[in-house]
Parts: structure tokens; sequence; C-alpha cells
């Protein structure tokens, strides 16, 4: 038992420097999104599969930039895909913009 917390604390301290861009990714993405797409961000966006609107957010900053790479990272719509609409207008609204931003630089 003791091994297994130390193995976790190891863990943790080689993935700040992840943690810190990854939430820092997560905060641009916020930025990109309307009001209404950024509300509620801890209640669940899959009833299904128990999966936070947070989390699919983060899956898609952290680079799933397709409803089926989503799915992979985070199980949501995993059962019968009735979040899937969700989920994609969350997809056009965080990958239309970097589409947009890459046209311009
Ligand atoms: S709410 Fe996501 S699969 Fe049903």
């Amino acid at each position: 038992m003791k091994s297994k917390d130390t193995n976790i604390e190891a863990t943790s301290n080689n993935t700040d420097d992840q943690t810190g861009s990854a939430d820092n990714a997560y905060q641009i993405g916020l930025d990109k999104l309307p009001d209404n797409l950024k509300q509620d961000l801890d209640n669940y966006l899959c009833l299904c599969n128990g999966v936070t609107r947070s989390e699919v957010i983060h899956a898609i900053c952290e680079g799933a930039d397709t409803f089926i790479k989503v799915r992979a990272k985070t199980y949501a719509s995993a059962g019968n895909a009735c979040c899937r609409e969700e989920i994609e207008e969350l997809l056009e609204c965080l990958t239309a913009e970097e589409e947009e931003s890459t046209k311009d630089s």
C-alpha cells in the first residue's frame, strides 16, 4: 500500500509541467467558447457514461479534434451517442477558431 502511494506521488511530480500546459490550453479553450457552452462545467455532458462538460473540453483542448477522438479519450457518447450533438458543437467552436488563427499567421 505504501509503495502504491509513493508511485502516485512520483507520477504526479513528473507531470507537473504537462498539467500546467494542459490547464493553460483548457483556459484558452474556455475563452473561445460562447457563454452558453461554458456554463455548468462540472455537470455531466454525457449522462450515460458520467463524463462532465469540463472533461470533454479538456480532451478537445489536449488534441482530441474529432468526435471519435473525444469518445476514445473520455468515453463520452460511447453508449447510444445521445450527447453527440453537444460534443460536436464544442468541437466546432474549439477547433474552428484554431483553424482561423492558423490562417492569420
Ligand atoms: S448522454 Fe452520452 S451517450 Fe448518452
